[in-house]
C-alpha cells in the first residue's frame, strides 16, 4: 500500500475510535479514562490503597449513602469489553450473591487457578456440583444439632483456653496479640465444626500447627495465581519452582491431615459437617469420594476462619475505643442473662449462651453488624456475569 492512503486509513480509523471513545467516556460513571489504556494508569497509581480508591470512585458518582454503582474501564484486565461494574448497592449485591447467584459463575480462569486448593468445593464450583453443596450446607446450618455442635465448639474453646490465656496475661501483666489469639480461636472452631478435629492452635504455648501453616501457604500461593498473568504459574508449576513449589509441598501436608480426619470420621461419625457430607450423594447418586470430601471440608475452613477472626478483631478494637458501647453491650448481656438465668453469676458462665438468648442480644448484634459495615471481612468480591459476559 502507498504511504498516503495508508496514513489516511489510519487517521480515519483513529478518528472513528476517538469519536466512539468520546461518546462512550461521557456515559461512564467512574474514574477518569484515557484512550487505549482506560483507567489502568489510575489503577496502577492507587494499587497500594485499592479499597480506598474504589470507595472514592463510588462516592464520586454522587449516590446517597452506600447506594452507588460505577464502571471502571480496565482494558486487557477485564474480560470481553474491558469494563468492570463496581457496586456497593445492597439491592445489586443481593441480586448477585443471592437472587441470581446462578447467573454469576466462577468461570474457567478462576476455577483452574483455584482447582488445586479448592477442587470442586462450594467456592470453586458452578451448576449442579455447587447446588448440592449449597443445599446441604443451607439445610445443615439450620439444623438444631449443627447449631448445638457450633455452640459446643465455640464455648469449649473460649472457656477452657481463651479465658485462661487472658486470665494469665492479666495476672502476670503481659500483653497478648488479640488478633493472633482470635485467628487461632476461629481456626480451632472451624476445624472442629467442619471435620470434628480440634487442632488446638489456641493453647498457652501458642504452638505452630503444620496444618494451619500449610493451609496459609497454599492459600497465599493460590492467590498469586490470579494476581499475575496465567501463563506464569503454569510455567512455574511445570518447572516445580517458586510459589508453585510451595503450593505443592503445602498441599501434601494439608491432604495428609485431611485424610487422617476423614479416616477418623469414617470410623467414628459425629455431628460435624464432614460426617454429614459423607452421608450425602453426588449428582450421579454416588457417595462423594475421599478426594472430593477433602476439598469440601477445606472450602468450609477457608470460608469460616479468616472472615470470623478479622471481624472479631475489628469488633474488639472498636469496643476498646468506645467504652460507652462496651457498657451498653455488657448491660444488654446482663439484662438477658438475669431474665433467663437469674442473678447467680456462676450460672451465667457455666452454660454457653443458648441460641434464643443470643437472639435477644439486639444491641450486641447491631454492634457486630456495624463492625462489619465499617471494616468488612470481605471488602471486595468478584463475580463474572454469565449472560452478557462482562465482569461485575
Ligand atoms: C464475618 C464472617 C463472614 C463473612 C463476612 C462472610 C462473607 C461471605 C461472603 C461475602 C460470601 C460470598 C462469597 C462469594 O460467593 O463470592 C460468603 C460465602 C460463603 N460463606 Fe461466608 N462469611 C463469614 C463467615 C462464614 C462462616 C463462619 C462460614 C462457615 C462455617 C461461612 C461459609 C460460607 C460458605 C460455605 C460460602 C459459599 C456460599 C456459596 O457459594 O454458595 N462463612 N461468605
Amino acid at each position: 500500500m502507498e504511504t498516503l492512503p495508508l496514513l489516511l486509513t489510519l487517521a480515519a480509523a483513529a478518528s472513528v475510535y476517538l469519536l466512539w471513545f468520546y461518546l462512550l467516556a461521557r456515559k461512564l460513571t467512574g474514574p477518569k479514562v484515557w484512550p487505549v489504556v482506560g483507567s489502568l494508569p489510575l489503577l496502577f497509581m492507587n494499587r497500594r490503597k485499592i479499597h480506598d480508591w474504589i470507595a472514592g470512585n463510588l462516592r464520586a458518582t454522587g449516590g446517597v449513602g452506600t447506594y452507588q454503582t460505577s464502571t471502571i474501564a480496565l482494558p486487557f484486565l477485564a474480560r470481553k469489553q474491558g469494563f468492570y461494574t463496581v457496586t456497593c448497592h445492597p439491592k445489586n449485591i443481593e441480586h448477585v450473591l443471592r437472587t441470581r447467584f446462578d447467573n454469576y459463575p466462577k468461570g474457567p480462569d478462576w476455577q483452574t487457578a483455584f482447582h488445586d486448593l479448592l477442587g470442586q468445593g462450594i467456592f470453586n464450583s458452578d451448576g449442579e456440583t455447587w447446588l448440592i453443596q449449597r443445599k446441604t450446607a443451607a439445610l445443615e446450618f439450620t439444623t438444631r444439632t449443627l447449631r448445638q455442635a457450633m455452640a459446643r465448639w465455640v464455648s469449649q474453646t473460649i472457656k477452657n483456653r481463651l479465658w485462661s490465656i487472658l486470665d494469665k496475661a492479666v495476672a502476670e501483666k503481659f500483653s497478648v496479640d488479640l488478633q493472633d489469639l482470635l485467628l487461632r480461636l476461629t481456626f480451632d472452631n472451624i476445624c472442629g465444626l467442619t471435620f470434628g478435629k480440634d487442632p488446638r492452635t489456641l493453647s498457652p504455648e501458642m504452638p505452630e500447627n503444620p496444618f494451619a501453616a500449610a493451609f496459609d501457604t497454599a492459600t497465599e500461593a493460590t492467590l498469586q495465581r490470579i494476581l499475575y498473568p496465567g501463563f506464569l504459574w503454569r510455567v512455574e508449576k511445570l518447572l516445580g519452582i517458586g510459589a508453585e513449589k510451595r503450593l505443592k509441598k503445602s498441599l501434601e501436608v494439608v491432604e495428609t491431615y485431611m485424610d487422617d480426619a476423614i479416616e477418623a470420621r469414617k470410623e467414628n461419625p459425629s455431628d460435624d459437617l464432614l460426617s454429614r457430607f459423607m452421608k450425602k450423594k453426588d449428582v450421579d447418586g454416588n457417595h462423594f469420594p475421599i478426594s472430593v470430601l477433602q476439598r469440601i471440608a477445606l472450602n468450609f475452613v477457608l470460608a469460616g476462619r479468616d472472615t470470623s477472626s478479622v471481624a472479631l478483631s475489628w469488633f474488639f478494637w472498636l469496643v476498646m475505643n468506645h467504652p460507652e458501647v462496651e457498657a451498653k453491650i455488657i448491660k444488654d448481656i446482663s439484662t438477658i442473662l438475669t431474665e433467663t438465668r437469674g442473678n447467680d453469676h456462676q450460672k451465667w458462665i457455666d452454660e454457653p449462651l443458648a441460641f434464643d438468648e443470643a437472639d435477644k442480644l439486639v444491641y450486641l448484634k447491631a454492634a457486630l453488624s456495624e463492625t462489619l459495615r465499617l471494616y468488612p471481612s470481605v471488602p471486595q468480591d468478584f463475580q463474572i456475569r454469565r449472560s452478557k459476559r462482562c465482569s461485575a
